[in-house]
């Protein structure tokens, strides 16, 4: 079975349908990239996934657990309970176009703030015996903080403030945040939109360099050269619907639908 798979997902604002039922399935280890234009429902579709947003109908299963939605009333009606919401939202992670990091903690701390609470919660329910202590978690969870550091090549900034890092090293700082919960699902809304052509090749040097670490992403990306080169599948969202979906040559080279042949001749 795929490890994510989506069917028949909406979502309105209003009386605006900005998600008109979405399908797609997604393989551990694969990079989907998501293209559209703008208004198309992208970053609608990555808040869903990621509780950010509450979808109106259809169903979200990670692994074989429905996280959200799905045939038995009483069951989709206790996964909207606050409390479950938490917990299915760790099955992904979430980098936004403009980094989101804590400007008042170190790199170190914004890495380990929220990874330290998920795994006091996590100690509570151990058996007492088998318990750590707070010193033990923050050991641990500060070496863990290091190696990623390390992979994102930040590892002399560990002490250092958002506000003396360059946007793409508070972008690359954002994926380590994202990555120490240890997510199913690493999710990128528009990741280098912010950035310089420059910044915008070390972000994206980062992000291949998770692909072959086996780290499935959903890319939502106006990079067409990245989306080409690095992703397995690529989906075209237009107008809220999924108008086309294939490899990177069916979508880029062999386009079938006229919005996007005309999309691509415009990019
Ligand atoms: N909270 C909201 N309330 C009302 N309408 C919303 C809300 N969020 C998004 N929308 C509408 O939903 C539609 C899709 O927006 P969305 O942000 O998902 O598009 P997008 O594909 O990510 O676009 P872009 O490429 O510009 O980021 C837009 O028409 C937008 O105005
Ligand atoms: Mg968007």
């Amino acid at each position: 079975m795929a490890l994510l798979e989506v069917t028949n997902l909406k979502k309105s604002f209003q009386d605006t349908e900005v998600l008109k039922g979405i399908n797609f399935s997604l393989e551990k280890g694969e990079v989907l990239a998501i293209i559209g234009s703008s208004g198309s429902g992208k970053t609608t579709l990555l808040r869903c996934l990621n509780f950010l947003e509450t979808a109106d109908s259809g169903s979200i299963q990670v692994e074989h657990y429905t996280i959200f939605g799905g045939e038995d009333k009483a069951a989709a009606a206790a996964l909207r309970n606050p409390k479950q919401i938490r917990k299915n939202r760790l099955y992904f992670g979430l980098v936004f176009q403009s980094f989101h990091l804590f400007p008042q903690y170190t790199v170190l701390q914004n890495l380990t703030l929220s990874a330290y609470l998920k795994a006091l919660k996590e100690n509570k329910t151990l058996p007492r015996q088998e318990r750590r202590t707070k010193a033990e978690i923050r050991s641990d969870l500060d070496q863990q903080a290091m190696e990623l550091l390390a992979r994102v090549g930040l590892s002399e900034k560990v002490s250092s403030y958002p506000c003396e890092l360059s946007g793409g090293q508070q972008q690359r700082v954002a994926i380590a945040r994202a990555l120490m919960l240890t997510p199913d699902i690493l999710c990128f809304d528009e990741p280098t939109s912010a950035l310089d052509p420059e910044l915008t090749k070390e972000v994206l040097g980062v992000i291949r360099s998770l692909k072959s670490s086996d780290t499935t992403m959903i890319v939502v990306t106006h990079e067409m050269d990245f989306a080409r080169n690095v992703a397995d599948k690529v989906i075209f969202m237009a107008h809220g619907i999924i108008e086309e979906e294939g490899t990177p040559e069916e979508v880029f080279d062999h386009p079938k639908s006229p919005i996007l042949q005309s999309f691509i001749s415009n990019t």
